[in-house]
């Protein structure tokens, strides 16, 4: 079977569970786990990554399977990875690393800077996943151009809107090459209950007055999201995520996003949604859920399907925003869907 070439910027704890996710479902008949076994006729043992780029000192160098353990990367380890012969590149800083996080992400400038495009060409990757942390605004789109000048498909699984964007959109079809985004959508993750919750709510006929989606976490993107200003589009991407899926017209207050960190917790990841509101006969209800999970497996559940659809996007020649694919798949899609039309349009 053909493998499916792939790059990635960013090798944090999304790219960890993702290239320990391709081996681990590589050697084995579990599916748990996974929403999708096969896509078009790929498996997701028929992932490969071909390039990645990173700025941290303790990853640039080294091959990938050895850096998606190096620090500050603190997901769980569930899978062994092989030498994979493909070494970290050093990509552009830019706005990638803030002032706030020069602690966290170790930066040496006597690192040579790599030629993005030139890479992405000589390893013959077919498309380009962004795991930037938040407000990696100029960075997002710098690689972002640099995979439309190599001729290959985006995928931005961070809240910038550039995949859900039309000029980008545009840009992207007239290379004749797909994208999809913006900003993951855990499997089971906050969005998605709260979306689904919210929902069933309004659909047995209840009314919601207010409702809060606190967050916690340990790991580096929730450490990086304490800087109030990197965060508005996170905010964004995650309140329009839940309000789309929404009765128009009612008049509800919000508050969702991530809310601190907390590094005992490492990567799991805590959740908190309230509702509040009406039932029948105007008498009040409430409800509280919790979820504690892992973060980011929760999402490379998700990329490896994203990634296969593109490949299929690919084969066929569908160029532009992958629409089904961006509204089931992401928090901030070219447009919003209910999941059930979602997946019928997958
Ligand atoms: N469930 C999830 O985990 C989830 C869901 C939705 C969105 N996301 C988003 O995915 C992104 C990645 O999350 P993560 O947990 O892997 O983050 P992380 O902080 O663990 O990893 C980010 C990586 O980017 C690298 N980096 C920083 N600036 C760079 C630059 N200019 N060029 C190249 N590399 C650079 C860092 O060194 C680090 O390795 C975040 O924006 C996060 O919000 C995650």
């Amino acid at each position: 079977m053909q493998k499916i070439k792939v790059a990635i910027v960013g090798l944090g704890n999304c790219a960890s569970s993702l290239v320990q996710g391709i081996e681990f479902y590589k050697n084995t008949y579990n599916k748990t786990g996974l929403i999708t076994e096969v896509i078009g006729d790929y498996k997701v043992g028929d992932i490969e990554i071909v390039a990645v780029f990173d700025v941290d000192k303790r990853k640039v160098g080294k091959d990938i399977s050895e850096a998606i353990f190096s620090e500050p990367n603190c997901t769980k380890k569930f899978s062994d990875v092989p030498h994979k012969n493909v070494i970290v590149s050093k990509g552009h800083v830019l706005d990638g690393v803030s002032m706030s996080m020069t602690d966290y992400f170790l930066v040496d400038d006597s690192q040579e800077t790599s030629d993005v495009v030139e890479i992405l060409k000589s390893s013959q990757a077919e498309m380009f996943v962004c795991y930037l942390p938040v407000g990696s605004t100029k960075a997002a789109r710098f690689y972002a151009e640099c995979a439309l000048e190599a001729g290959v498909g985006f995928i931005n699984a961070i809240p910038e809107f550039i995949c859900s964007d039309q000029e980008w959109i545009n840009k992207f079809k007239e290379k004749g090459l797909p994208c999809a985004g913006d900003d993951i959508k855990s499997q089971v993750g906050a969005t998605i209950l709260h979306r689904v919750i919210t929902r069933l709510i309004q659909d047995r006929g209840f009314k919601i007055d207010n409702t809060y989606q606190l967050n916690i976490g340990g790991n580096t993107d929730f450490r990086n999201m304490l800087d109030e200003r990197r965060l508005e589009s996170k905010r964004i991407s995650k309140t329009q995520a839940v309000v789309s899926n929404l009765d128009e017209g009612e008049n509800i207050s919000t508050r969702i996003g991530p809310s601190d960190f907390v590094s005992h917790l490492k990567d799991n990841k805590v959740c908190y949604i309230n509702v509040k509101g009406t039932q029948f006969g105007d008498v009040p209800f409430e409800l509280d859920l919790k979820l504690s999970v892992e973060d980011s497996p929760n999402s490379a559940g998700c990329i490896v399907d994203v990634i296969r659809y593109m490949k299929v996007a690919l084969e066929k020649g569908i160029s532009g925003s992958l629409e089904g694919v961006s509204a089931y798949y992401f928090k901030s899609p070219a447009v919003q869907m209910r999941e059930n039309i979602a997946k019928e349009k997958l």
